[in-house]
Parts: structure tokens; sequence; C-alpha cells
């Protein structure tokens, strides 16, 4: 039995999580569900024509999930029936509010008036999406620069470019971890990272300078321009101080000889 990737289309970022679907008409498909998210599996093409029972687990313990008899459809299993729901006319599956434990094989049976037609298998795995990555440089005391990039989520790939060309190995340094990479002296451009994983991805992108060489200066900043915020805010109480202490001077200046003059 040979394995099918089935194919995945990430289609919305929604507030409640990710939504992906996946052909699973295959025998052997390969799913992929994000945590908290949505997952549609196509199970067949049109479900009025068999009676289907789909299980959660493959051979030994299995539970059934639902059953769909002459177009009346029982949803059994009381652990998932409020996040299932089957759409008869287009033969899928849906699982909302998608858990962890919800990964793993899945059966489908079919059965025509006369007995079972045919079984086929459904991996589903479920992963973290990755978060926005953030990422932070480092100049290095030859002038080369070193940058990290981060995410949460599960099973990150990482890949960069500099300015829309992807990094050459003359531009890096051998045994690069692929989330930190060191660029050689003299480079600078816009610098992305990808992070990627199955079910989502995200970028990062910021713009690399010349390193000094013999200093050492640490930088980092978060994808939202978080540092920029900080000192715009920082320069916005030093204004308004500025103006406090400026007016209580000049009226200080202006009413003490009126005092003065009061008192004689
Ligand atoms: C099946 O139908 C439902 C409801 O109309 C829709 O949300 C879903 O995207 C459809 N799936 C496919 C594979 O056409
Ligand atoms: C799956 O995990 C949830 C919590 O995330 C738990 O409530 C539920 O009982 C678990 N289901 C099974 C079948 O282990
Ligand atoms: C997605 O999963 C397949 C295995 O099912 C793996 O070969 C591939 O590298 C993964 N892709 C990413 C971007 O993680």
């Amino acid at each position: 039995m040979e394995a099918v990737l089935g194919l995945l289309v990430i289609s919305a970022r929604l507030y409640h999580g990710l939504e992906t679907s996946c052909d699973a008409r295959e025998d052997g498909s390969q799913c992929y569900g994000a945590l908290g998210g949505t997952v549609y599996l196509q199970l067949v093409t049109d479900a009025t024509r068999y009676e289907l029972s789909f299980w959660k687990g493959s051979t030994g313990a299995k539970t059934e999930i639902l059953k769909m008899k002459k177009d009346k459809l029982v949803i059994r299993n009381p652990l998932i029936i409020d996040r299932v729901h089957f759409f008869i006319n287009n033969g899928t599956l849906r699982i909302n509010n998608i858990r962890r434990n919800d990964s793993g094989e899945y059966l489908l049976e079919t059965f025509s008036s006369n007995g079972r037609m045919w079984t086929r298998e459904i991996q589903l795995f479920i992963k973290a999406p990755v978060s926005s990555p953030q990422l932070s440089s480092e100049c290095l005391s030859h002038g080369e620069v070193r940058v990290s990039c981060y995410s949460e989520g599960d099973g990150p790939q990482y890949s960069w470019t500099l300015d829309g060309q992807t990094l050459r190995d003359t531009e890096t340094f051998p045994g690069d971890e692929t989330n930190t990479i060191t660029l050689k002296k003299g480079l600078s451009g816009d610098l992305t990272c990808t992070i990627r994983n199955n079910i989502s991805s995200d970028t990062v992108s910021r713009r690399i300078s010349h390193c000094p060489e013999h200093s050492v200066e640490i930088s980092s900043w978060a994808g939202t321009g978080f540092n920029v915020f900080v000192y715009f805010q920082l320069a916005e109480v030093f204004i308004l101080l500025t103006i406090c202490v400026g007016s209580y001077c000049f009226y200080k200046k202006k009413t003490y000889p009126q005092e003065q003059d009061d008192v004689e």
C-alpha cells in the first residue's frame, strides 16, 4: 500500500484557528489539521451512493465515529458528536476544535446492499501552527552578522533569502543551523526568514546593514516593529517633559518679580 499525500489546501486563517482541507478519497491519504482549528476531510465524492461507516483507529481497538444508512446520518461517538459535521452532498466530514488526540489512523468502510464494498485508511496529523516569527541579530567581532529566527509550532522548517535570492554557500558559513545563520562580512540587504510547517507559514524581514569590525552589538526585534513603537513613546514623553519644565521656568521668571512688588 503506497501512501498518498492528500491534497492540502490552507484555506483561511480565522480567529478560531486555521482551516485545512484534505482530499482523502484515496487509500492511505495523509491529512493535516491545525491544533484548535478545523479540518475538512473529503471521504467520498457522493455519499448518497453508499452506506458508510467511519472509524477512529484501524484494526484492533477502533471506535465508530459516524454511520450513514440510506441517506440517514447517525453520529455515534459521544466524545466527538458536538465537533463533527458530515456534508452528505459532497461526502465531506468537518471536525472542529481539533485536539492533539484527534491525530492517528481512521478507517472508512462502504457497503452496498449486498455487503461490504471496500475499506480505506486515512492518516490524520495534528500540528500546532507556526507563530509569528521573530528575528534577532548580533555583530560578530570580524564584521560577520549572526541572525536567528524563532517561532513556536510543530516541526518548523526555516528558509532564508537576501534581497529575494536564496542565500548562497559563499554568503554564509558551513555548519549553520537552519534557524541561525552567519552572514559574511560586508553583506547587506533585506533578509527574510520564512517558517513553514505542514499547515501554516509565516515570514519576517529585516534590513541588514554592515557590522563594524571589532565591536559587539546586539539587537533584537519582533516582526511588528515593537522597538520603533517604544522609541516613539519615549520621544513623546521627552517632548512633554520639555514642554512642562519649559513653561514652569517661563512662569516662574514672569511671576517672581511681581510677587516681590506685592510684598513691598
Ligand atoms: C462540501 O460542502 C460544504 C458545505 O456546502 C462546504 O463547506 C465544503 O467546502 C464542501 N467541500 C468540498 C470538498 O467541496
Ligand atoms: C482527548 O483530549 C481531550 C482534552 O484535550 C480530552 O477531554 C478527551 O477525553 C480526550 N479523548 C480521548 C479519546 O482520549
Ligand atoms: C510535510 O509532511 C511531509 C511528510 O508527510 C514531509 O515530508 C514534509 O517535509 C512536510 N513539509 C513541511 C513543510 O513540514
